[in-house]
């Protein structure tokens, strides 16, 4: 072996989680095996989730985030499941990860693949492409709050949940958005749009506005707007071919890419990287859906969105050429017709895989094929 293996957390948690990571994994082990000794990864499991907490009260045990610390990246899969309460396992697992490694770039990208029926009437695949970058460490989710006075008489409880806008927080997500459109294909209308509703919340979001307003300045190639997340809902739906790089909080980016991966097809094909942009500590890469309880179990989910975030991964890795290659063999196997019920189609979580793997394959027999043909006729002598 002549580099060290990358080092992969895999934290495949609850429900569907724990049938879609090894999907992932083994696209991710296909991968490495054609790299001919280039590159190799170590995969350690950790069997954090909501069994553990019912074995020992905790979601992942109380040194987790010490020995996370040090891999290269984090594989998760989702959390959630009846009988321990969403917000606990939520919290204790995947937004502790996220808020204690200061992952604050959560990039979900959406695309209509090609096979793929839009609910939307007049969807056409390149109509739909753009990412939701979320603020992924403040904003609605700061949990910072409380409930009380349950004690006085009556029904007197109180709750408050606030919002946490900083200045740094918000200057940062949105000058990533601006970095990330820079980088996008779609040149040159090149695009980013804030989302808020500093209409109604007249601190936290004209907070937001006016960094935008002031980072923009800095990037005059790329076109920028700020909509209202209500008008923002029905854009997606009326106009989808006008988004590039949308930027919102931690809320709004959370329902927008939800609206997002509907429109281009099912939850199941929707991946997401939770980025320390900074590369202090690992970062993190998930399917945008949970557990799923409803079809857990039954060897239909769609794996899709798990190999689509491995594939976010090697590109943050800097293996940007195997990503894509995954990337087109996701695609070439929606365009085949090869589809979970999710998406109208009858294959199973694995014989979707079989179809990437298949696909990958190809691909790469293609290419060295190409290499022998190049260097025959150059000449070359072929290793
Ligand atoms: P969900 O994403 O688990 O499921 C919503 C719907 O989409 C269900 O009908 C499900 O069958 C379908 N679906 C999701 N992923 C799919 C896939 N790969 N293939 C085919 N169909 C798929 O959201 P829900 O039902 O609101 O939450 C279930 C549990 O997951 C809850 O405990 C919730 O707290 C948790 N959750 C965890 C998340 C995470 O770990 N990041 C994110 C969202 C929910
Ligand atoms: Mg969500």
């Amino acid at each position: 072996m002549t580099t060290p293996p990358l080092r992969i957390a895999v934290i495949p948690g609850d429900g569907i989680g724990q049938e879609v990571i090894p999907e992932g994994l083994r696209v991710l082990e296909r991968v490495a095996a054609n790299s001919g000794g280039k590159l190799a990864f170590a995969f350690e499991s950790f069997p954090w989730g909501c069994e553990h907490y019912l074995q020992t009260g905790r979601m992942m045990d109380e040194d987790g985030p010490d020995r996370l610390a040090s891999f290269d990246a984090i594989y998760f899969g989702a959390v959630g499941w009846p009988g321990v309460p969403d917000h606990v396992s939520l919290w204790g697992l995947r937004l502790a990860i996220c808020q204690g490694f200061d992952q604050y770039a959560c990039i979900r990208p959406v695309q209509l693949l090609p096979g793929i029926t839009s609910p939307l009437r007049n969807a056409t695949a390149g109509m739909m492409d753009w990412v939701v970058v979320r603020e992924n460490s403040e904003g609605e989710y700061a949990g910072i709050g409380g409930r009380n006075l349950a004690g006085r008489d009556g029904p007197s409880e109180v709750a408050i949940q606030a919002a946490l806008f900083t200045e740094a927080g918000c200057e940062r997500i949105i000058r990533y958005a601006f970095e990330l459109a820079g980088t996008r294909r779609r040149k040159p209308h090149r695009k980013v749009t804030s989302v808020t509703k500093s209409n109604a919340q007249q601190y936290g979001m004209t907070l937001w506005d006016d960094v935008f307003a002031r980072v923009a300045t800095e990037y005059p190639e790329i076109e920028t707007e700020s909509w209202l997340v209500d008008a923002m809902a029905a854009r997606f739906v009326l106009r989808p071919e006008t988004l590039d790089v949308v930027v919102a909080s931690n809320l709004f980016g959370d329902i927008l890419s939800d609206l997002g991966s509907a429109l281009a097809g099912s939850m199941g094909i929707a991946a997401s990287a939770n980025l320390d942009p900074a590369r202090r500590r690992p970062s993190m890469f998930e399917p945008v859906h949970g557990s799923a309880p409803d079809i857990a179990g039954q060897g239909i989910a769609n794996p899709i969105a798990a190999i689509w975030s491995a594939a976010l991964m090697l590109d943050h890795l800097g293996l940007g050429e195997d990503a894509s290659d995954i990337m087109k063999a996701i695609g070439a196997t929606t365009a085949a017709g090869v589809l979970t019920p999710d998406l109208g189609g009858t294959a199973t979580t694995t014989e979707v895989t079989d179809a990437i793997l298949t696909h990958l394959q190809e691909r790469w027999h293609e290419a060295s094929s190409r290499e022998t043909r190049r260097a025959t006729t150059t000449g070359e002598a072929v290793t």
